[in-house]
């Protein structure tokens, strides 16, 4: 299952992907945070959304155990994070600790957090890219599963950068989920190896 907040078009290459006859995996659900573009994309594959959003629990650790009861209603092996703009809470780790992937247009451990592309942009790096991790208790710190590089160009902005490595995201993504639902992992101390 996937959670999404944004445009949902990393959602719509993993949906893109499923759709294909030699998939590993179809896309049991999706849970939003927030109206966003995820719900129509959803509702245009036939694909059973729920949105859960911060505002309608009176706290956060209720929002998270919410979310976590929505994902489990749903019964996946993996829930890919494509997009989705909220930090997964305690509940939400405990339940699914070790099958949640997702996606980070940096390459860890360098510019983690929510912005960073412009983190990357603004250090002057030359080479940046995409990474697609398990998800632990920090902000972006779990097991590397694959990385991908895209260059910087002198001239780029956030969103002109943003956009290249989304293009590698779409690919990279379901790639990875086609890989640990054929496959699944190893891991070993603080590293994971797809099989
Ligand atoms: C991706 O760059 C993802 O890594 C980041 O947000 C973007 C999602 O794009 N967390 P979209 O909403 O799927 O188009």
């Amino acid at each position: 299952m996937v959670l999404a907040s944004g445009t949902g078009s990393l959602f719509a290459s993993i949906l893109e992907h499923a759709s294909r006859p030699d998939a590993s995996f179809t896309v049991v659900g999706a849970v939003v945070d927030r109206d966003c573009a995820a719900v129509g994309i959803a509702d245009a594959a036939g694909i059973p959304v729920i949105r859960c959003r911060l505002k309608d629990h009176p706290d956060r650790a209720a929002w998270d155990a919410a979310l976590a009861a929505d994902v489990a209603n749903m019964s996946p092996e993996w829930v890919v994070t494509a997009g989705f703009m909220k930090i997964l809470g305690p509940a939400f780790l405990n339940r699914f600790g070790g099958t949640i992937v997702n996606s980070h247009p940096a390459l860890l451990p360098a510019f983690p957090g929510a912005h960073g592309v412009a983190d990357a942009l603004a250090y002057g790096v030359k080479i940046t890219g995409t990474t697609v991790h398990l998800v632990d208790d920090g902000v972006d710190t779990g097991p590397i599963l694959a990385q991908r590089i895209v260059e910087v160009r002198p001239d780029d902005t956030e969103a002109s950068l943003h956009e290249r490595i989304k293009i590698v995201e779409r690919a990279l993504l379901p790639e990875v989920v086609d890989a640990l639902a054929a496959r699944g992992v190893v891991t070993d101390g603080r590293k994971a190896h797809l099989k």
